[in-house]
């Protein structure tokens, strides 16, 4: 999958496949249909309203909520976001029970966006737009779209940015009550967007300010158990992580910050001569931590991590050749043209880690990204991966749903047409079943 199909839609959930929006909840004009997943979303949100089944029926016995975060503001007036990890987030609700899906959207609502709105137009520097470099920021949570995934801690529905604070919002009504604060002296510290949590509820996170990386550990209850800080030793670009039930393991790819050019994707050089270097942390003392060392690789994505009984850890994650962030993001695809390919596909790829010494890269045939796995399994031996990939001619988006087996090396592959895009897919398992 290239970055043109990376989609983060604006609409926020393609997977459901059975759901949808009425189609002109997002319709532009003079836009083509594929466009719905980069439209601006109504200020005011979405519903909650119940949405139309649309084919098929609704599995029995599946109730919960399903939420998604994504840009959703990607225009004002006749200016466009030029990247689509810019753009403020909106959380969307979809809750599930006897077999209806009722919807609900809103925009978080963080300072960046309070600003913009009131002046009707895109102020602050983001992932890969700067629409007004005289707009004064003092510090990442001037920025922050809160556009990126979310995570329930304690109660509340955080909706995650990877440069700052947590947003927190009512997990129903989904209304921002504002940033979150783990502990006072770690107010405006950044968060990534993808933290982990154990079979047992614990969460963990980084948050990652140039070479200095932040290590979270909350409890099942919300609460900051443990907070630590480590050099990675440069200022590589960290979008997700990866950990075993043993070890957290940062991936530290050779796209490096070498200066401060907004926006943000202007600073980062590829340096492939360095290689792929995986710090290996214990979760029982920070302070403990080794090396390995794999050939050039980028990546947004990981799945997850597990420890065999010698030590050797093995995780998969979505690799690509090189980075390829800067080649547009999906600049014209916002603009409503679809570009066309943009090089070499991400291919799903296990890391194994010896002991000692380098590290192995297994390379999977299935190009995607947005790998996941079984809740239950985080961490632990696990067999199966699922991804998303695939694609259709002149549109963007991904198309197709694999899911791959590591003890077969065998995959299953779902291909829902050329009139979806598709988003990644989340495992949930049957209350009370192990399977
Ligand atoms: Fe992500």
């Amino acid at each position: 999958m290239n970055l043109s199909r990376r989609l983060v839609l604006g609409g926020g959930f393609a997977s459901g496949a059975m759901l949808a929006l009425s189609p002109s909840a997002f319709a532009e004009k003079k836009m083509p249909a594929w466009h719905a997943g980069y439209a601006t979303a109504p200020a005011k949100g979405f519903g909650p309203a119940p949405m139309k089944l649309i084919s098929g029926k609704a599995p029995a016995g599946l109730s919960g909520a399903l939420y998604r975060n994504g840009p959703a503001q990607f225009r004002y007036g006749d200016a466009f976001a030029s990247h689509w990890f810019d753009g403020d987030g909106m959380v969307h609700r979809v809750a599930i029970q006897d077999g209806k899906a009722v919807h609900t959207g809103r925009f978080v609502q963080t300072n960046k966006r309070k600003q913009e709105q009131a002046a009707n137009k895109f102020l602050a520097a983001g992932f890969g737009t700067n629409p007004d470099p005289s707009f004064a920021v003092t510090g990442p949570d001037d920025m922050n779209a809160a556009n990126t995934s979310v995570l329930m801690s304690g109660g509340e529905m955080l909706a995650l940015w990877e440069g700052g604070s947590a947003f927190r919002l009512d997990p129903v009504t989904l209304e921002t009550r504002g940033p979150k604060t783990w502990r006072p002296d770690l107010k405006g510290m950044p968060f990534l967007a993808h933290p982990k949590r154990e079979p047992d509820g614990r969460v963990w996170n980084l948050g990652v300010n140039g070479r200095r990386v932040a290590i979270y550990r909350i409890s099942p209850q919300g609460a900051l158990e443990d907070f630590g800080m480590i050099d990675i030793g440069a200022a590589s670009y960290i979008h997700d992580w990866t950990m075993s039930e043993r070890k957290l393991i940062i991936l530290v790819q050779p796209w490096i910050m070498t200066a401060s050019r907004p926006p943000f994707i202007n600073s980062f050089d590829w340096r492939p001569q360095e290689g792929l270097k995986a710090l290996i942390i214990d979760k029982d003392d920070l302070k403990k931590t080794r090396w390995a060392q794999a050939p050039a690789r980028s990546f947004y994505h990981t799945g997850a991590a597990w420890e065999e009984s010698d030590g050797t850890i093995r995780l998969d994650a979505a690799f690509y050749a090189s980075p390829v962030f800067g080649q547009g993001g999906g600049a014209t695809e916002i603009n409503g043209t679809y570009a066309g390919d943009e090089g070499e596909p991400s291919k799903l790829t296990q890391m194994v880690i010896p002991v000692s010494g380098d590290a192995k890269l297994v390379e999977t045939k299935l190009s995607g990204d947005f790998p996941q796995v079984d809740p239950r399994r985080h961490g632990l031996l696990r067999r199966l991966t699922a991804l998303v990939g695939g694609g259709a001619p002149k549109r963007p988006g991904s198309t197709t749903l694999y899911l791959h087996d590591w003890s077969s090396g065998d995959s299953q592959t779902y291909d829902y047409g050329v009139d979806y895009m598709v988003e990644e897919h989340l495992f949930i398992p049957k209350p009370g079943s192990t399977n």
